[in-house]
Order: C-alpha cells, then sequence, then structure tokens
C-alpha cells in the first residue's frame, strides 16, 4: 500500500444521528500530505475550496495543501485571518462570506479551515451560516484542535464580552489530522493543548466514553517521552470526546458538559485578564486544579487523587497558578456572567469519586466556592 492511499489512514466514524450525519477522523502522521485523495474519498466531484487559515499558518503550510488540492482540480481560494483571538469576531465572519461570495461558492462546495481552534471555530461557523450550510472540512493543526476543537460540531465567533457568544452546533463532513504538523507549533501552544488532553484523563471513565485502559495511567506512564505516541494520545482524546458528543451532541442531556470540567473557573481567570494573559488551554489546567479542590471540599473527590493530578500535571511541565492579583469576588461575580451559568445558579463539573469520573452540581454555596478561589497555593 502506497503511503499516499488513503486507505492507508483507516478513520474512525464518530456516530452522530441520523446515521447519515456520522463523518470519519483521519489521525496519521503525513495525513496532510495525503488531504487530496482523503478529501476525493469523501466528496468527491471536483468543486470550490475555500482554504481558510491563519497568517502563521498559511506562511507553513498553506501552498503545500494549495497545491495539492489544484493538482487534483479543485479549484482554490485562500482567506487569510491574523492569527489569535481578536480574529473570531462578525467582521471577520463577515470578511469570509464576502471571500465565500467573490469566489462563487455554492452550497455543495468546501469551506477548509487549516489552523488551530480560532480558525476552526471561525471558518465553522461560516461554513454552518454562509447559504445555511457548506460542507467543512476541519485540518487542526495544533494541538488542542486535534483533540478538542475540530471534533463535535462547536463552532463560534465571539460577540462583546461574550466569549463564543454567537456561534451553532454544526458537523464537519470531515477531520483530518496530521500529528507531524505538531513538530511547527510553539512549545507553550503544546502545554495549552496538553492541559485539554489531561481534562480527558479526568472525565473518560463518563458514561460510553471509557473505551479501553485508562487514559490517564497512559498519561502517567507516557509522561516523560509524549512526543513518540502523540498519534495514539489524539486518538484516545477524539475516542472519548466522540463518545461523549455521540450521546449528547447539542449538550441537551448534561453528558456534554462533562466535557467542560474546569471551564467555569478558566473562563473566569481568562475573562479577569481580559483574553490577553492566558491561552486557553493553560486556563483549564488552573480551572481543574480548581474542580479538584472544590470536589475536596464537598468530599466528593480524596485528597490522594488530587494529588495523582498535580504530579502529572508538574510531570507534564504545566503551570497550575492563577496570575496574582485576581481578586475572588470579581472571578465569582465573572463566573455568574458565564453563558453556562443560569438562575444565579453555577453548573460546576467536578470530578467524583476517583480519576476518570465526573458528577454535575449546582448546589455549590458562595463561600465554597470563594474559599476554593482564595486557596491559592498547591
Ligand atoms: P489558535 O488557533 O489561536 O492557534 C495558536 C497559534 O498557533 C496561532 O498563532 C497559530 O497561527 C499557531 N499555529 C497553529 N498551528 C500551528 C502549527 N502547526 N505550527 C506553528 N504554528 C501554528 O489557538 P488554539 O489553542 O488552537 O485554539 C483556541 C481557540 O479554540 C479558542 O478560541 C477557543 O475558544 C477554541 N476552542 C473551541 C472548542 C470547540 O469545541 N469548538 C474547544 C476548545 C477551544
Ligand atoms: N469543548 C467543549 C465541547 O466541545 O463541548
Amino acid at each position: 500500500m502506497s503511503s499516499l492511499d488513503p486507505l492507508a489512514s483507516s478513520p474512525f466514524w464518530i456516530k452522530i444521528a441520523p446515521q447519515e450525519r456520522a463523518y470519519p477522523i483521519y489521525i496519521q502522521p503525513g495525513n496532510l500530505s495525503r488531504l487530496a485523495p482523503l478529501l476525493l474519498g469523501r466528496l468527491p466531484a471536483p468543486k470550490k475550496v475555500l482554504i481558510v487559515t491563519d497568517k502563521t499558518v498559511h506562511s507553513i503550510y498553506g501552498e503545500q495543501v494549495k497545491n495539492q488540492l489544484e493538482e487534483v482540480g479543485y479549484t482554490i481560494t485562500t482567506h487569510i485571518i491574523p492569527d489569535g483571538e481578536a480574529s473570531k469576531t462578525l467582521p471577520s465572519a463577515e470578511a469570509i462570506y464576502s471571500a465565500a461570495l467573490d469566489a462563487g461558492l455554492g452550497r455543495k462546495d468546501i469551506l477548509l479551515a487549516l489552523g488551530g481552534g480560532v480558525v476552526g471555530d471561525l471558518a465553522g461557523f461560516c461554513a454552518a451560516t454562509f447559504y445555511r450550510g457548506l460542507f467543512l472540512v476541519q485540518v487542526p493543526t495544533t494541538l488542542l484542535a486535534q483533540v478538542d476543537s475540530s471534533v463535535g460540531g462547536k463552532v463560534a465567533v465571539n460577540f462583546k464580552t461574550v466569549k463564543n457568544g454567537v456561534g451553532a452546533f454544526y458537523q464537519p463532513q470531515m477531520v483530518v489530522i496530521d500529528p507531524r504538523v505538531l513538530s511547527t507549533l510553539p512549545e507553550r501552544q503544546i502545554k495549552a493543548g496538553l492541559g485539554e488532553v489531561v481534562k480527558y484523563g479526568l472525565i473518560e471513565k463518563t458514561r460510553g466514553a471509557y473505551i479501553r485502559e485508562s487514559f490517564f495511567d497512559f498519561l502517567e506512564i507516557q509522561a516523560d517521552n509524549l512526543l513518540d505516541v502523540y498519534p495514539l494520545l489524539i486518538e484516545r482524546c477524539c475516542q472519548i470526546k466522540a463518545a461523549i458528543v455521540s450521546e449528547d451532541e447539542t449538550e441537551q442531556s448534561g453528558i456534554r458538559a462533562y466535557l467542560n470540567l474546569g471551564h467555569t473557573f478558566a473562563h473566569a481567570y481568562e475573562a479577569a485578564t481580559d483574553y490577553t494573559q492566558l491561552l486557553h488551554g493553560e486556563a483549564v489546567v488552573m480551572g481543574m486544579l480548581k474542580a479538584c479542590q472544590l470536589a475536596e471540599a464537598l468530599h466528593l473527590f480524596p485528597n490522594s487523587e488530587t494529588r495523582r493530578f498535580l504530579k502529572l500535571c508538574k510531570t507534564l511541565g504545566l503551570n497550575l497558578e492563577p496570575p496574582e492579583g485576581l481578586e475572588p469576588n470579581t472571578l465569582l461575580t465573572l463566573m455568574h456572567q458565564d453563558k453556562k451559568a443560569s438562575n444565579n445558579t453555577i453548573n460546576f463539573i467536578l470530578p467524583h469519586q476517583e480519576i476518570g469520573y465526573v458528577v454535575a452540581r449546582n448546589n455549590v454555596t458562595r463561600d465554597q466556592v470563594l474559599s476554593i478561589l482564595s486557596f491559592d497555593k498547591n
């Protein structure tokens, strides 16, 4: 079998009801060079493709992707956005709609997101809304996007002060992941992605998500040489996420909310620092520690398990200390403003009994939260 044979990269399918909406996730080193056959295998007729990417990713991978797709007959237009969260806005979406219009895209054409979570969320939002839906292909290039944001169909832009304030659930036609692109990703971004990876270890045994041997054990064993196991690690994260999303695509039953472990605290840390100091995955690590401490205070989770979590984070070099000077009362106010809070109650996802299990709690008192937010040292 040639290394460019798409079958060399056998996907697993994320099941979304009804059955026709299931889609493949291809994970294999070298997949970026196989993008053309993979795309042709799923969306065969030569079509127009609008590639949305950011400046950095375009400078490294843009030409390779464009040339490859042109060679097999796709008509390519590339739209480049500035790097970073500041691009996840309605004006950026409008610029993409204009590019789609200028390129003459129709509803059977493809919007291909080549980049991290910012590109994926923004391009996904445009794919969901332009002409009420274009085919969306996710080609994630950060660790965070490969293990989380490209899978499961949450697409959005930020609106005023609300992160992901305007968005949709819109599943892609396929996700193509090449772990090799992580070789150019800065260390800080890798660590931010590892924050979400550890999260999967903390929620993996929840409902249908528990697949094989413990993912957290796997991370503990491999912590010193993760580079060697990225394909497997990414696959395990995507499988856990796929199992959860299949069960609760639009976060109705509460199962999908388990993916938000640590995020209530994390969003407050991000908002309190104007979304400029912390990367999302960095805030999630700090938020997960707070979730462990809150669970301990509520007698839901033993300290020995929190220490296991701390040890893994330290081995992976993840920072657990929130920026200094953040007022607990300010953080609590921000937690109440989070779009997941309702009727003045915050829904906390907390670790439960042992690593791998979580539980939702919406009856935590103000004082209990404040006491955890004031508890600075780990
Ligand atoms: P990002 O998209 O901002 O990318 C980070 C930086 O890495 C950018 O400067 C980018 O140019 C650069 N980069 C990307 N790939 C590269 C590569 N292979 N080599 C070199 N540089 C590369 O950040 P992110 O962490 O991927 O995404 C964060 C966003 O994801 C946030 O907006 C967050 O809200 C969103 N998110 C969405 C979901 C979801 O379910 N939809 C889940 C988690 C996070
Ligand atoms: N990243 C959370 C979710 O996809 O639901």
